[in-house]
Order: C-alpha cells, then structure tokens, then sequence
C-alpha cells in the first residue's frame, strides 16, 4: 500500500508528465504550420513520451492499491519566437521535471518505501538522456545560427532523430 504522501508525489508528477506532453503538443503543431516537418515530428513524439511517462506512473499508483489522480491541463502557448526559444523552453521544463524527480527519490529514502524508490530509477535514467538530448540540439542551433542551409539540415536530423525516439518505456 502507497503511503499518502508518497502517493501524493506521484500524483503531482502525474501532473508535470501530462503537462510535458501538452507543451510539447504545442510546439510540435507550431513547427509543423511553419513548415519544419522533422522538427515538428520529433516533438509529436516526444509529446507522446511524456504521455507514456504519465501513464506508467498511473498505473504503478493504481497497481499499488493507490489512486492515481487525472490532472486537468492548462493551455500551452500557441506562438514560439523561433526555433531556440522551443528548445531553451524545453530544457528549462525538463530541468524542473529532474528536480521533482529527484525529489521524490529523496522522499521515498525518507519514507524507507524501496519500492517506489527502484521504480524512479528509471525516470532518474531517463532525465539524464532527456536533458543531454536537449543539450546536443541547442548546441546544434547555436552552430547554425541563421543559416537557412543548416536549418535545412537541422531539420532533416530531427526527423531521424525522432525515428530514434522509444515510446514503449523500455
Ligand atoms: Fe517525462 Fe521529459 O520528462
């Protein structure tokens, strides 16, 4: 059985999942009505991984003998300043989405539940792939500055990159 508090955490981290996945919802509609078509499919995948993480925590809540609560959503923006802006906005939600995570990991030490504790790990994983990925894509755009060609190709990579993207949670 899920101790309140515990169950409490993850129902808060619940929210923040769903709330990625609706943010990068967002952008990936903008990119695709500007014409980044790789861009704008890497982002509809990674909304659809946010999801995943969302559910798998609802269900390890409700396999617990908890209640997993469904958030509501608010509305994400429906303009970006450009391309940057996007990914800059999205390591910063992923910075805030790490530290809830390691806040949790820190809660359930404190509440000696271990199992929670194992099941975080993969988040605590996952984080650091999430915000090297943002890191190396950011790092991208600052190379190509205002190039066209390199936004081009920029493009194109997100588009294999996306194919890249796992979104079984394995
Ligand atoms: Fe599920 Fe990108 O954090």
């Amino acid at each position: 059985m899920l101790k309140d508090k515990i169950q409490t955490a993850l129902n808060k981290q619940i929210e923040l999942e769903a709330s990625s996945s609706h943010f990068y919802l967002a952008m990936a509609s903008w990119s695709e009505t500007i014409g980044l078509t790789g861009t704008s499919e890497f982002l509809y995948k990674h909304s659809d991984e946010e999801r995943m993480h969302m559910l798998k925590l609802i269900r390890f809540v409700n396999e617990r003998g908890g209640q997993a609560a469904i958030p509501a959503l608010i509305k994400p923006p429906t303009e970006f300043k450009n391309l940057s802006n996007i990914f800059e906005l999205l390591l910063e939600h992923e910075l805030n989405v790490t530290e809830s995570i390691n806040n949790i990991v820190d809660l359930c030490l404190a509440e000696k539940d271990y199992t929670t504790y194992n099941f975080m790990q993969w988040y605590v994983s996952e984080q650091m792939e999430e915000e090297a990925l943002a890191r190396t894509i950011l790092d991208k755009l600052s190379l190509i500055g205002e190039d066209k060609g390199g936004l081009y190709m920029f493009d194109r990579d997100l588009q294999t990159m996306a194919q890249d993207l796992a979104i079984d949670g394995k």
